[in-house]
């Protein structure tokens, strides 16, 4: 296969926020893969913009440090690294003094494309935002790109929405969700709408059920401070799955752009009915062995932050009606998995006796990670002798087997930067996407904190809380086991 991937102009990055933890952990090492893949023209620049007092000499050598960390050494390549260190600069910045504004003027070249990553407290958007628009840095064509987390409710995300918004267009701002740079979860728009196949079923009339699972390993050690008041529900459910969810759920867009798409899973979003209590489990993982459990890590020990959450969630549409789609993530689950599995209803009529085999539903399922691929669960006879038989098997389909080489599953920031230089926004969230999914999380979130509700204590190292469990059994269905 050749690779047509579509090449960038030059241009000039300024990264807020520069020796954060962002920047030092995705942002830099993968713009260095994308140095190494040939992708960035000669004569760009990436400038590092920060509080901290250093050079661009010092500020290369940290890039450098990040990596040799970050970066798989395979892929450390000595020419490409000094290539990479020479397009970078450094401005100490203050974002909200005078200080260095001058100096990133005089850096930043208006005639070729022009990008400011803001990796820094959402609270700072607004005055880096007015800094850069008042003093004629960033002009009517330049590229904003923020980070989650965009708000922590309806009211803060429309005060940064407004932020952005006193001094940029929306055609303008590149919000990121990672998840949608994820190679699996654009492939979801690949399969649905470029195969026939599944068009036809893809409804409440023959899809009995969605199950969508992000499942971490990882604890919530080192961050508490942000988590313990963000919860499972701000930080996977309201971004995160809610693209997964409108990516699955959402009509053909009529065009592979970016308010196209945009627009259908605006859809989807305020289609979506609020959820109700006995619809929900919330989970807080429990110590176990040297690993301090929720509470320890969140150093509240009264916290009733939830580390999980399962939600039984109903689309109210032609399409989605009678339909649901369980949601469930958490950390510290029995493993790193992350899927989306459509189980699809019976056959109308049997025409083998029961005694004849197992019959089991089809189940169309999408790994995101690990081992990104699909799977289409099929009955099939047994094979030998003895009379037919029914057994069901994978349609196994590993993208890395299937693709080899050209399955490259490239880092979803990298991917995601690369669109912000080449203008294309479909991968990015719009202002009102963010507000309509915020409108939906809001009242549920407000339920709980009325009701004083507090997370189950689950085992870490198991799925969950055991009424999690219940959340499907009810319905007579079940969770897709949680495994690598
Ligand atoms: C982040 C969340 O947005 O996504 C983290 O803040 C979470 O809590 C992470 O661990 C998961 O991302 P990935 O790409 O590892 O699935």
């Amino acid at each position: 296969m050749v690779s047509r991937v579509i090449p960038v102009d030059e241009f000039d990055l300024v990264i807020f926020g520069a020796t954060g933890d962002l920047a030092n952990r995705k942002i830099l090492p993968g713009l260095y893969r994308r140095v190494l893949a040939g992708q960035i023209p000669q004569g760009s620049q990436i400038i590092g913009a920060a509080r901290s007092d250093m050079d661009a000499e010092a500020f290369r050598a940290q890039v450098r440090g990040a990596i040799e960390e970050h970066v798989n050494p395979a892929k450390i390549v000595p020419e490409s690294v000094a290539e990479f260190l020479a397009m970078l600069d450094y401005v100490v910045i203050d974002a909200k003094g005078e200080g260095g504004w001058d100096d990133l003027k005089a850096k930043v070249r208006p005639d070729v494309i022009n990008a400011f990553y803001f990796s820094v407290a959402p609270s700072l958007f607004g005055d880096l935002a007015e800094r850069l628009h008042k003093r004629g840095i960033a002009g009517p064509d330049a590229r904003i790109v923020v980070e989650k987390p965009f708000g922590r409710d309806l009211t803060s995300a429309k005060a940064l929405n407004k932020a952005l918004a006193d001094h940029f267009d929306e055609t303008q701002i590149y919000r990121i969700d990672h998840y949608l740079g994820k190679e699996t979860v654009q492939n979801l728009m690949a399969v649905r709408f470029a195969n026939i196949l599944f068009e036809p079923l893809w409804n409440a009339q023959y899809v009995d059920h969605v199950q969508i699972t992000v499942a971490e390993t990882v604890g919530v050690g080192g961050r508490g401070s942000y988590y313990d008041k963000s919860g499972a529900m701000r930080d996977m459910v309201q971004n995160h799955m809610m693209q997964l969810l409108c990516l699955i759920a959402m009509e053909p867009p009529y065009h592979f752009d970016p308010d196209a798409v945009r627009d259908e899973k605006l859809k989807v979003i305020r289609a979506l009915q609020s959820v109700a209590p006995n619809d929900m489990v919330r989970g807080q993982y429990l110590a176990k062995g040297d690993e301090p459990g929720y509470l320890a890590d969140s150093e509240d020990p009264e916290s009733k932050t939830e580390s999980y959450i399962a939600l039984k969630c109903h689309i109210a549409n032609w399409r989605w009606t009678g339909t649901p789609f369980y949601l469930r993530t958490g950390k510290r689950l029995r493993a790193r998995t992350s899927e989306i599995a459509i189980t699809f209803k019976e056959p109308p009529h049997s025409i083998f006796d029961e005694a004849e085999g197992d019959w089991r539903e089809n189940v169309l399922v999408i790994r995101l990670q690990p081992n990104e691929g699909m799977n289409l669960k099929m009955m099939i006879k047994e094979p030998g002798p003895g009379g037919m038989r029914l057994v069901q098997v994978p349609l196994d389909m590993s993208f890395a087997e299937a693709l080899g080489e050209e399955a490259d599953i490239t880092d979803a920031y990298e991917r995601l930067i690369m669109d912000v230089i080449r203008g294309n926004q479909t991968l990015f969230m719009r202002g009102d996407e963010v507000e309509a999914a915020w409108a939906w999380t809001d009242p549920i979130i407000e339920g709980w904190e009325a009701r004083g509700d507090r997370p189950q204590p689950y085992d870490s190292g198991t799925s969950g809380p055991d009424d999690a469990l219940m959340l499907m059994h009810r319905d007579g269905r079940r969770w897709r086991e949680i495994r690598e």
